[in-house]
């Protein structure tokens, strides 16, 4: 047989991108719904801590169109939605512990009659003290699971030898998801005594077991299906549950169809973020300026459940020392226990706040020793062979690679000339330069999550149709699934429709997360399609006589020769023939482990690297400031999509620059949300943008384990924005050498102001 591994990979765009653009791409809250389907509408918790003293719906109930309310007395099953730890009730049961956790749900004819109701519900609330400060719970004992320390080398001893050692504290805000499309779920009783659920998530299985907990029903009686979400960005990983065990609960009280899409403002105040950290941090050098010891302690704000807190955590830990080669490690981080809404995935996974603070403490180191910061992380990148403190040796690193490609391509050296010209004639506008090289793990750190299926149909009239666990949140994952597909079988991939992901179709599925969703459905597509293709090659083998056949480019080879054969004709055959035209593919990614008591493994399938240079400019009269440029070395293997890998490059990039720059989420004392609405919270739009960004890929072929080589390129690129950050902080002291640097993001334009007229000298 012919090997088809020369033929390449079909080539095209995202096929989602006409629906985007026309309209035509169907959401949640586009899906046609049955006649008489019922409005729900949630009360949540007006403040963030206390006692309910009285909750009294008697008046509500008999509104006209209210059809009933629902508490925590009417869940048949678990009042419960938590998905690591069992400690978030669906309903609130006697205390509140978060301003926006649901008490209880109207049902009813119309949103109308839903908010009039709503309006006649009596909630009295005996307040009860509220900590919303991470340092403060950790203080009082309260944790949200237990800490946690990666080690490696032995710090104390190494922080003798230092020539140098600096520390101090580095903070990081929040960050709200907002996903274009609000969160929501649509259900409807099935015939025989199921329920099915429409809902915006990345995690479908995770719905339907938390669906199955709260009726109190196998999990096969439930079934999810999610057309596509207009994204994610990790707030539907595990907080999309809550929604639709709500829209569930509904429909199974009621035998209707009942629906629920909050509005923004209750989205942004019911749902957990990004976690803010507060950390202590501790570097030590020699006087080559190899770091040799560093030491961080993160205070996590894990709100009021613990959600996905306890993971996330563990992935600050993975990524202390970002892309850099430290012989001494010590790393501790503490979840705590806050009034704040379950803070929960976002973009990086925590990823992003363990590497601000070791990017903080040699910022720190540098600033303290006069010199740039980057003399300081090119002299320590990790090399092949580096054992990571949590026992992963790495092999085949790109940071020195990207490093130096962006160094020379970019011509760091004339951008750094320009910008000393710039500052030298420029009083009140200053320049500033930070370079940011990351290192991300690829793979769940659970390593149990990493495994996927697929299933997929070849009919009788050669048409394909894939399922797989993936959920397309404009990520661009269903044009991967179809190329998989189309390459794998040897045909066009306009032969190929790729379905909605739906848990009766694809079983346990994994979160689409972890940037992993291509690599893992993806492997589990090329096992389905393989056992097919070898299906079907049998047949032409055997009617040609032939052993050298082979399907490529939408031909039939014989003999290395195009055949008459057309692929439809081909299918009929195989029919007629009774082979089996339908695989279910399966992939677990192998080599991966990881050793909880000992916290030592090999949790990764493999790491993406790449280096960005970021120049900012700062109006020091009034705080504001401008990026000119980012420019970035991007470690992305043989990418399979080049404009869906360069979008995810591009909207990574600009996402991390909004946390570390503009985006700060505000609560007030009592943990109420003041940046509760678009108008008071603030993400980059066209005018915050680069005026320029240069994306090029490092164009080697990627490892094994990444999908045809391709890496995964979901999450990493976030980390590239955190280079904002420090670019501003460099054209702050230009203006101003003696300011007092504190190490707080985001960056916002009022704290920029200050910095400038600030001073370190008392
Ligand atoms: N891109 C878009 N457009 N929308 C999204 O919601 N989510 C991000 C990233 N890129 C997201 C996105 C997050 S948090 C992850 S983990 C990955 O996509 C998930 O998809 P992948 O595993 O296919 O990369
Ligand atoms: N990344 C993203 N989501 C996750 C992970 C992870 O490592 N683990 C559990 N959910
Ligand atoms: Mo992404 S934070 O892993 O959904």
């Amino acid at each position: 047989m012919k090997q088809t591994s020369s033929v390449p990979i079909p080539s095209f765009g995202n096929p989602d991108a006409i629906g985007h653009v026309t309209g035509r791409s169907l959401y949640l809250d586009d899906l046609p719904v049955m006649q008489e389907t019922l409005s729900l509408l949630v009360l949540d918790a007006p403040v963030a801590h206390g006692k309910i003293t009285r909750l009294d719906i008697q008046s509500a109930a008999t509104i006209p169109g209210v059809v009933t309310i629902l508490t925590a007395q009417d869940v048949p099953g678990e009042n419960q939605i938590g998905g690591i730890l069992p400690d978030e009730p669906l309903f609130a049961e006697g205390e509140v512990h978060f301003q926006g956790q649901p008490i209880l749900l109207i049902v009813a004819e119309t949103a109308e009659a839903a908010e009039a109701a709503k309006k006649a519900i009596v909630l009295e609330i005996d307040p009860l003290p509220v900590v919303t400060d991470p340092r403060e719970a950790y203080a009082k004992g309260h944790l949200l699971s237990p800490s946690r320390t990666f080690k490696r080398g032995d710090p104390h001893a190494a922080f003798e030898k230092c020539a140098y050692i600096f520390s101090g504290i580095a903070e990081n805000g929040g960050q709200e998801h907002l996903y274009l499309e609000t969160q929501g779920a649509y259900a409807y009783p099935t015939e025989s005594g199921g329920i099915k659920v429409h809902s915006s998530t990345q995690g479908p299985t995770a719905v339907q077991r938390t669906i199955a907990r709260i009726l109190g029903l196998p999990m096969n009686r439930i079934e999810v299906d999610v057309t596509r979400l207009g994204g994610g960005f990790g707030g539907k990983e595990d907080q999309a549950s809550l929604w639709g065990a709500l829209a569930a609960l509904a429909a199974w009280k009621t035998g209707k169809s009942a629906k629920l899409v909050p509005h923004r403002m209750q989205d942004l105040r019911m749902t957990g973020k990004r976690h803010p950290y507060s950390s202590d941090y501790k570097i030590g050098l020699d006087t080559n300026l190899r770091i040799l010891a560093y030491e961080a302690t993160y205070y996590q704000n894990g709100g009021a459940a613990a959600d996905l807190s306890p993971a996330i955590l563990e992935r600050t830990l993975f990524h202390a020392t970002n892309s850099y080669a430290i012989p001494n490690v010590s790393a501790t981080a503490h979840s705590c226990k806050t009034h704040l809404p379950p803070n929960t995935a976002f973009r990086g996974f925590g990823g992003p706040q363990g590497m601000f603070v070791i990017e903080a403490a040699i910022h720190h180191a540098a600033t303290a020793l006069g010199i740039p910061a980057f003399e300081i992380q090119e002299k320590n990148l990790v090399q092949d062979g580096y054992e990571m403190p949590y026992g992963q040796v790495l092999s085949d690193t790109k940071a020195i690679e990207t490093w130096r490609n962006a160094r020379e391509e970019f011509d760091l050296d004339h951008m750094l000339k320009d910008v000393e010209a710039f500052n030298n004639t420029h009083h009140y506008r200053k320049k500033g330069i930070a370079i940011m090289p990351i290192c991300f793990g690829i793979s769940f750190t659970n390593t149990m999550m990493n495994q996927a299926r697929a299933l997929v149909h070849v009919y009788s009239d050669g048409s394909v149709s894939v399922s797989t666990g993936a959920v397309e949140m404009g990520q661009g994952v269903n044009a991967k699934m179809i190329q998989v597909a189309a390459k794998t079988l040897g045909i066009h991939t306009k032969r190929i429709r790729l379905e909605t992901t739906n848990t009766g179709r694809v079983a346990n599925t994994s979160p689409s997360a972890a940037s992993a969703t291509a690599d893992l459905n993806g492997k589990a597509v090329l096992d389905a399609c393989k056992q097919i293709r070898t299906r079907i090659l049998a047949v032409l083998a055997e009617m040609t006589g032939s052993g050298e056949v082979s399907i490529e480019n939408d031909y039939i080879w014989v003999n290395q020769n195009v055949s008459g054969w057309s692929w439809e004709q081909l299918i009929k055959i195989c029919h007629t023939k009774r082979t089996n035209l339908s695989a279910k593919g399966h992939y677990a990614t192998p080599e991966i482990h990881f050793d909880k008591t000992r916290e030592k493994g090999h949790p990764f399938a493999y790491h993406v690297y790449g280096t960005a240079i970021t120049l900012a400019e700062v109006d020091c009269i009034r705080g504001t400031y401008e990026f000119d440029t980012v420019k970035i070395i991007h470690d992305g293997g043989n990418s399979m999509n080049h404009m869906v890998d360069i979008g995810q490059v591009e909207g990574g990039l600009i996402q991390g620059m909004g946390w570390m720059t503009m985006e700060e989420v505000v609560y007030d004392q009592q943990g109420k949300l003041r940046a509760n609405a678009l108008s008071t919270y603030k993400i980059p739009d066209i005018y915050a943008v680069p005026r320029e960004i240069v994306v090029r890929f490092l164009d080697e072929a990627g490892p094994e384990l990444a999908l045809f080589k391709s890496k995964a390129v979901g999450e990493p690129p976030l980390m590239y924005g955190i280079g904002a950050y420090f670019a501003i902080t460099n054209a702050i002291t230009a203006f101003n050498p003696t300011t007092h640097l504190t190490y707080t993001a985001p960056m916002t334009p009022e704290k920029v102001l200050l910095a400038l007229y600030s001073s370190s000298i008392p």
